[in-house]
């Protein structure tokens, strides 16, 4: 079977032309194709301007081919910058992830204010080959560089309280253009069990294809939780708050008859408008076996052991 790997020590795109220069010609790009505020592109608050820090291989793996970097950075789903999936890249290109922030809130004894470089330099970067598997029915695999959550979680010190994790994105409509309308309630907000937040697959993403996120991708922080459907991925993320109660997230508040608070994949339990038992993976042709958990059956069937999952979709 042919194990397509990424290769961290190949040389990365920003390396092949100077640093400089690419982000001089990326100003170049943007501002000529007017998309973007020419304020926001200027210094160094340039979307792009981080380092991705160093990081290991993971003991993730997948011996499944990579879905190519292209199709993961322009195939999106990303509402805050529109609802089709060319409009991530075409609208938040200039979106301003140096500076960020993130807020801890809640059930912890270390609330607080916590910067992304800062958190990047705590805590163990490596890199975990996924399968993302959207509710829509597609599905990619992506080389993700970033974090586990856990032990992030633990450093501020979660009381036992705290029984949920909420996370909530950037709201910021001058910049998110999807933002001002209301085609979901805003800011997009998710959530985990504490369980589920504290499971070794679960991680926070800093990066894909060894280079710091892209902002279609959900740069500069996002979530990625492997085997339960792409929506509860949340991108560009600025709170976390440890609650008692669940969490009212996005999706859930939309439609909660399609989209569950667990939403874990299923191959068994069909959204009421369309069937999960297959799906399309980005540049394949034949449909393929949606798998239980998304592959991931082994490693978290325990989080759910006794609970009926036809009704805790
Ligand atoms: N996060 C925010 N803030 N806004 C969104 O619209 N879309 C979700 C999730 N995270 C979304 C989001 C959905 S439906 C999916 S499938 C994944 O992001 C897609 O991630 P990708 O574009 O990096 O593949």
């Amino acid at each position: 079977m042919l194990i397509k790997r990424w290769d961290p020590s190949a040389p990365k795109p920003s390396e092949i032309t100077p640093k400089a220069l690419w982000l001089d010609r990326r100003r170049f790009l943007a501002m000529s194709a007017g998309t973007v505020a020419a304020g926001a592109l200027l210094g160094p608050s340039q979307a792009w301007a981080r380092n991705l820090p160093a990081y290991r291989e993971g003991a993730v793996t997948l011996d499944e081919d990579l879905t190519d970097r292209d199709s993961i950075t322009s195939y999106n789903n990303f509402y805050e910058f529109g609802p089709d999936k060319s409009d991530p890249k075409r609208h938040a290109a200039g979106l301003v992830t140096d500076p960020w922030t993130v807020t801890i809130e809640g059930e912890c004894a270390r609330p607080g204010v916590v910067d992304v470089d800062a958190l990047m330099a705590r805590h163990d970067l490596e890199e975990r080959i996924y399968r993302l598997r959207c509710v829509e029915a597609w599905s990619m695999v992506i080389p993700w560089v970033g974090m586990e959550l856990g032990p992030v979680l633990k450093a501020f010190e979660p009381t036992a309280n705290a029984k949920w994790v909420e996370f909530t994105t950037l709201f910021d409509p001058e910049q998110m253009p999807g933002q001002r309308r209301d085609v979901l309630p805003w800011p997009y907000v998710e959530a985990l069990r504490m369980d589920e937040a504290m499971h070794p697959l679960t991680m926070l993403a800093v990066g894909l294809y060894g280079e710091v996120l892209p902002p279609q991708n959900g740069a500069p922080l996002r979530l990625v939780v492997p085997w339960k459907y792409g929506f509860k991925s949340i991108k560009s993320i600025v709170k976390i708050r440890f609650t008692e109660e669940m969490p009212r997230t996005t999706w859930n508040i939309q439609a909660p008859s399609e989209y569950g608070i667990f939403a874990n994949v299923n191959p068994r339990v069909s959204h009421p408008r369309w069937s999960q038992r297959r799906e399309r993976r980005i540049g394949e042709f034949q449909r393929r076996e949606t798998l239980m958990f998304n592959g991931y059956e082994e490693q978290v069937a325990g989080l759910y052991a006794g609970m009926d999952l036809a009704k805790w979709y």
